[in-house]
């Protein structure tokens, strides 16, 4: 028996990292999920070789979200777990981060999760249970240099996880974030435009003594999308290997 038999999922930015992980993890614990990103090429051959949806979903896009919750309903007759994962990064110093820059990553990640929250509201409250699982990220309780819209992101993720836990509580939807530090995927790399990423500091600050992999991510993601977890709302869950601690 499967962890998530019966649940049906949509993963946001599913097609590689962390996102593909979780899918991956869903799919062998009985979910049926919906692969929603912007990479359609990735998305729907992890979908094929997983037999799940593949869904173009561009976070920002109003229109998307609702295109996306439709056809998860259509083929699958509900939706129970959101997992908001989708996000992007900039590095650049606070003066010399333009307007153009703040906006494209608020956009993507605090716009994205306040919109997949808002777009589940009916299916879940209609299944009467959910789970909606948000990430934001270590920077999501502290700050970090160069990261000023990242930052603010991830907070405002954390903090309407919580608002969100308030208001559907009651209707059996639950809601929490995940806070992953230095995981091993595409998004640092990218965002530094290939340059080398100094991670000496990892051997020091991170208790563990190494960065983290998508799949250590996933199986938070599992629990929190499980009936395990079903006395968890409004919390945090950090997984940064003691980076935090
Ligand atoms: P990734 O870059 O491999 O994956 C991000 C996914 O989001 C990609 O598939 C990308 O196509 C998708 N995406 C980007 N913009 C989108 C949009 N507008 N609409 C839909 N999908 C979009 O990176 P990773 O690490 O798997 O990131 C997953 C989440 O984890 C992100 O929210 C990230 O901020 C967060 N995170 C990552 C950490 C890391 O060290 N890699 C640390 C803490 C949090």
């Amino acid at each position: 028996m499967g962890r998530l038999d019966g649940k049906v999922a949509l993963i946001t930015g599913a097609a590689r990292g962390q996102g593909a992980a979780a899918a991956r993890r869903f799919v062998a614990e009985g979910a049926r999920v919906t692969i929603a990103d912007v990479l359609d090429d990735e998305g729907k051959a992890l979908a094929d070789e997983l037999g799940a949806a593949y869904q173009h979903l561009d976070v920002s896009s109003e229109d998307d979200w609702a295109a996306a919750v439709e056809r998860t309903v259509d083929e699958f007759g509900s939706l129970t777990v959101l997992v908001n994962n989708a996000g992007i990064l900039h590095f650049s110093e606070l003066a010399k981060t333009s307007l153009a820059d703040y906006e494209r990553v608020i956009r993507v990640n605090q716009i994205g999760a306040f919109l997949g929250m808002r777009s589940v509201v009916e299916p879940m409250s209609h299944a009467g249970a959910g789970s909606i699982v948000n990430v934001s990220s270590v920077e999501g309780l502290a700050g970090m240099p160069y990261l000023v819209a990242y930052t603010a992101s991830k907070f405002a993720i954390r903090g309407m996880t919580k608002v969100a836990a308030l208001e559907l509580g009651r209707k059996g939807i639950r809601v929490n974030s995940v806070h992953p530090g230095m995981i091993d995927t595409a998004m640092v790399s990218e965002a530094a435009g290939g340059a080398e990423i100094d991670t000496s500091w990892v051997g020091k600050k991170v208790a563990l003594g190494r960065v983290g992999q998508p799949e250590e991510i996933a199986s938070l993601v599992v629990f929190l999308a499980s009936d395990e977890s079903s006395y968890s709302t409004g919390a945090e869950f950090v997984a940064d290997g003691g980076a935090t601690a």
